[in-house]
């Protein structure tokens, strides 16, 4: 049996027509359909139920306050009865008639069959210049880092053999757009794939969901496949967010110096009084997209993110105290002074990221 799943958000007007044409070009395969929906404001999940009244092959999830199209096709994979389980976008892009060949080739092989748009005879069909080079880079990228290759990683439209799906389970990351990435950089070396080409159509109804943050959830995504296990994915952001508060400090610094002295030079106590509220302001500013980026799994709301606010700040201090003990005793022991300062930089940014990881933005 094949048990295909259509991830939905808002595909309200696309669902009626697609579940038909997919019931014809299976009419010769035993299947259900499983719909997960994520409490679509369009109500996709309305009709869906509608529809699977009527159709015992016919099912609906619908998942109130998740969202993603990963973790939604894991789910229906969880509750799918079949021996291979396939997905495809519930937009009309990708051809149904593929899917008989699609289960046929996963069932036979116990791995992965692709519906494939860099294969030959395959096509991304009409695509901007931009979308089709980033299309090419992510996938150049991507394909470097699966255990089984093959030429089109990012498709949104493939079959899996139960038996595989169970085996990568457990290693499987729910977040973004990556579902089949995911199963190629987990499966055994020796899995099977299959490639089937085919041209990826245009949408039917309504507008993609692939948003600048699923892109960037990509690149991340990559990194830590990549390089995670030696430098941590949060500690790099950590790192790319103290950059950003360095411009924010001296832009900040300029501004209020300017403010209190104009062109002129600051006298000594302006010139504390900026830095002082320069430094604050970066501590605002890291703190915020700390908050909202390196630590978004944990992010800290309400009450909760005073608090944390409060113990940012005091780690920072540590922080700077740390990196003022280091350099002065690098620098008390004849170690140059560009070394002692640099090292005491760099143990304060390790000191005040592990405080705030044990402490702001404890699991
Ligand atoms: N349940 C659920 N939750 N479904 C979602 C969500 C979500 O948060 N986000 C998107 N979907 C559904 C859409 O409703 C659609 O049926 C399918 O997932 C794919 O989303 P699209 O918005 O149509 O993506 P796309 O066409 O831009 O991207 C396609 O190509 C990519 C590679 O170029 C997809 O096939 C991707 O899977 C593929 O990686
Ligand atoms: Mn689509």
């Amino acid at each position: 049996m094949f048990s295909l799943i259509l991830p939905t958000y808002n595909e309200a007007e696309n669902i009626p027509e697609l579940v038909r044409s997919i019931k014809n070009a299976l009419a010769c395969v035993p299947h259900e359909i499983i719909i997960v929906d994520d409490d679509s404001p369009d109500k996709t999940w309305h009709i869906a139920q509608e529809i699977a009244h009527d159709q015992d092959d016919v099912h609906i999830i619908r998942r109130v306050g998740r969202r993603g199209l990963s973790s939604a096709v894991i789910e229906g994979f969880l509750s799918a009865k079949g021996d291979v389980f396939g997905v495809m976008d519930a937009d009309g892009q990708h051809d149904e008639s593929l899917l008989p060949a699609l289960y046929e080739a996963a069932l036979a092989n116990g791995g992965i069959s692709v519906g494939s748009r860099y294969t030959e005879g395959g096509s991304v069909g009409e695509w901007d210049e931009q979308r089709y080079l980033l299309s090419r880079i992510a996938t150049k990228l991507a394909m470097s880092l699966c255990k089984v290759k093959v030429k089109d990683p990012m498709s949104g439209f493939f079959a899996v053999h139960r038996s595989t799906f169970e085996k990568v389970l457990p290693t499987l990351n729910p977040k973004g757009f990556k579902i089949l990435l995911d199963f190629l950089v987990h499966v055994p070396k020796e899995t099977r794939a299959e490639e089937i080409p085919f041209t990826f159509g245009k949408r039917m109804h309504g507008e993609s969901k692939l948003s600048r943050r699923v892109q960037i959830e990509f690149l991340e995504y990559l990194y830590d496949v990549a390089l995670g296990r030696f430098i941590p994915l949060v500690f790099v952001k950590y790192c790319i967010v103290g950059s950003m508060g360095v411009i924010v400090h001296v832009s900040a610094f300029s501004l209020i110096s300017y403010f209190f002295a104009g062109a002129a030079e600051p006298t000594f106590r302006q010139f504390s009084l900026s830095v002082a509220v320069a430094i604050e302001t970066a501590v605002v500013f890291n703190f915020l997209l700390n908050n909202a980026w390196t630590f978004s799994h944990v992010r800290l709301k309400g009450r909760a993110a005073l608090v944390g606010f409060l113990k940012f700040n005091g780690a920072c201090l540590f922080g700077a105290l740390a990196n003022y003990a280091v350099s002065a005793f690098l620098f008390s022991f004849g170690f140059a002074k560009i070394l002692s300062v640099v090292v005491g930089a760099f143990t304060g940014v390790i000191w005040n990221y592990t405080m705030n990881r044990m402490l702001t933005w404890r699991h």
